[in-house]
């Protein structure tokens, strides 16, 4: 093994970035520490788990869509992977997503939706309300039209968190429950001592910014509220498929479980509150139920709250932050979706080889030319 794969680095964050970042780091051989004081705890746990590039696209961010289209490509080979090196399952669902909509002014969302995703060369077919039922029986009466987009994935996230911890204990990555305070080159500063080692990677989601002055206002927080469904007994059974899109105006997104639904997410800028409220709540449900009218009889088994990691142009920032010191970190609505992607650039940066210029749009040096 050459000197550079027995580079030690310090991974902070205990998320899927982080957790994918330092497990892909200790398989090609690099001893990891990872700190966190409590790893698969904040936006991770709570998230849906959609690994949905072409279904959230959005005029504007292109490089976005190819970044999330290019790590979506990837995780197959990530999940087969994780496998095996867990011996656990991935959490991978390999079943498509349908985007609906109930009245006229959301089936113009989806035909617009429809129009950007042909410019950019990714075709999506078209149904009608019934023939979407005929797929997923579970879909309402008020489902008027959708589009279908097969290759758009998701994963069961604490399945796949579970995993990740697993394969990365099997590699050998060391956990330091603590908080870091800053980050310098070769060094993580914690309360009461210092890790030492060749490359910090900085992966603390929301909180990234405290952690360096080169990263200060570049990522700030931004709240989703999530719900947590299971089917009882005698109600008809949850979509197989993803089922997101706009109600009246309003995006939800009902996520596969098993035996149940994960239904999201509300989406406010109001600091690094994380309380669920009765409005978001209300707000959910009576969305969904739009969609999937039989969530009447599920058992709403959890709400709870997570705050996106979100930059200025929703891109994350993947790279170096100084010599010594790289960022993986803000990476909005598509912390699942880009995991393979982040790890895989990490590691290549750390080992002085190329990285996918898709990934290159996610460059922390952009932020400096934006000034
Ligand atoms: N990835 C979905 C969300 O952030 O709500």
């Amino acid at each position: 093994m050459s000197e550079r794969r027995r580079q030690r680095v310090a991974v902070v964050g205990g998320g899927v970035i982080g957790m994918s970042t330092a497990w892909r780091l200790a398989s090609e051989g690099h001893p990891v520490t990872m700190i966190d004081p409590e790893p698969a705890s904040g936006a991770s746990r709570v998230a849906g788990g959609m690994l949905a590039p072409v279904a959230e696209a959005w005029p504007g961010e292109e490089s976005l869509l190819e970044l999330g289209a290019v790590s979506l490509g990837r995780w197959p080979e990530f999940a087969a992977r994780l496998s095996r090196e867990s011996g656990r399952s991935s959490g991978l669902n390999r079943e498509g997503t349908l985007v609906v909509g109930v009245d006229s002014a959301d089936r113009a969302e989806l035909d617009n939706l429809a129009e950007y995703l042909a410019s950019r060369g990714r075709s999506v077919s078209r149904h009608s309300g019934r023939s979407l039922r005929r797929a997923e029986p579970s879909l309402g009466p008020a489902v008027r039209a959708g589009l279908e987009v097969p290759e758009d994935l998701s994963v069961d996230n604490r399945v796949t968190l579970e995993a990740l911890r697993a394969a990365a204990v099997a590699a050998g990555v060391e956990f330091v429950d603590a908080r870091a305070r800053a980050v310098g080159p070769g060094r993580v500063e914690l309360d009461e001592s210092t890790v030492r080692c060749e490359f910090v990677v900085i992966a603390a989601g929301s909180h990234a910014g405290e952690l360096h002055s080169g990263l200060r206002e570049t990522i700030r927080p931004v709240k989703g509220e999530i719900l947590r469904l299971r089917a009882r007994g005698t109600a008809l059974p949850p979509p197989r498929r993803t089922i997101r899109g706009p109600v009246h105006g309003r995006q939800v997104y009902l996520v596969p479980r098993e035996n149940g639904l994960v239904v999201g997410a509300t989406q406010y800028e109001v600091g690094f509150d994380t309380e669920v409220t009765v409005g978001g709540v209300r707000t959910l449900l009576a969305d969904a139920e739009r969609f999937v009218p039989g969530i009447a009889e599920y058992a709403l088994t959890e709400s709870s709250a997570g705050l996106r990691p979100s930059t200025e142009d929703n891109l994350p920032l993947i790279g170096w932050v100084e010599p010594g010191v790289l960022v993986a970190a803000g990476h909005h609505r598509n912390g699942f979706l880009l995991a393979p992607i982040t790890a895989e650039t990490v590691v290549g940066l750390v080992h002085g080889s190329a990285v996918a210029d898709e990934a290159k749009a996610a460059d922390p040096a952009r932020l400096g030319e934006q000034q």
